[in-house]
């Protein structure tokens, strides 16, 4: 299981600290979340702050851009030193070319998908995404509760990776806990986002390495 914990849940009066921790635990990748307070009624964080979080992180940035026209931007987020980007599908009128285009600027690109937004809008461009990431919450607040839909929506999508022979990571995002990330695994994810879950405990390390040994 890829464990990548959202900064978003962080103290960001301790953002140095917290990112060790994160390096110094078994996660996988940080995950950044971008919010413009037009396509999600929240507004995070920006350049200065990604910037910083670079600087200390010794794992990839898996950036969520929750924010309206996001190609307008990927030369920005790779100059940032974004490893992988992720852009809503419901933010993107020309998607296919928003991929290519995170690509041709050297990062990894995935693709988010809403709640109420159907796997099978993905069947062109699943080859060519490295992942996709489900929310299991509506964007824009951490601690929210698993919409258990989730679960069937995975199957569905790892039945279309499987049918067309690709490896691509699917990315699970929102109200991930020791409830829901174990039947997350089984309905076939392969990648974990965990904010309050893991910042908001005592021994956030442990609550990673909790995550980390999920099987599928
Ligand atoms: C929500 C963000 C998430 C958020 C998850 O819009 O995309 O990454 O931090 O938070 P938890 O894990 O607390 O639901
Ligand atoms: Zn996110």
């Amino acid at each position: 299981m890829i464990v990548s914990p959202s900064l978003l849940a962080a103290d960001f009066a301790r953002l140095g600290e917290q990112c060790e921790m994160v390096n110094d635990s078994n996660a996988d990748w940080f995950h950044v979340d971008v919010m413009d307070g037009v396509f999600v009624p929240n507004i995070s964080f920006g350049s200065p702050v990604i910037k910083s979080i670079k600087k200390v992180a010794r794992k990839p940035l898996d950036v969520h851009l929750m924010i309206v026209d996001p190609q307008r931007y990927i030369s920005m987020f790779r100059d940032l030193g974004a490893d992988i980007l992720n852009v809503h599908y419901e933010a993107c009128t020309h998607l296919h070319r928003t991929i290519q285009q995170i690509r041709d600027a050297g990062m990894r690109p995935a693709v988010t998908l809403n709640p109420h937004t159907p796997v099978s809008v993905l069947e062109e461009i699943l080859p060519d995404v490295d992942m996709v990431l489900l929310m299991s919450v509506n964007p824009g607040f951490g601690g929210q509760k698993f919409i258990h839909n989730t679960y069937d929506k995975i199957r569905r999508l790892r039945k279309m990776i499987d049918e067309r022979h690709l490896n691509t990571i699917i990315e699970i995002d929102g109200g991930v806990d020791n409830n829901t990330a174990p039947l997350a695994a089984q309905a076939g994810a392969t990648a974990m986002v965990a904010g309050s879950y893991v910042f908001g405990d005592k021994d956030p390390k442990a609550r990673i390495a909790e995550l980390k040994s999920l099987k599928q």
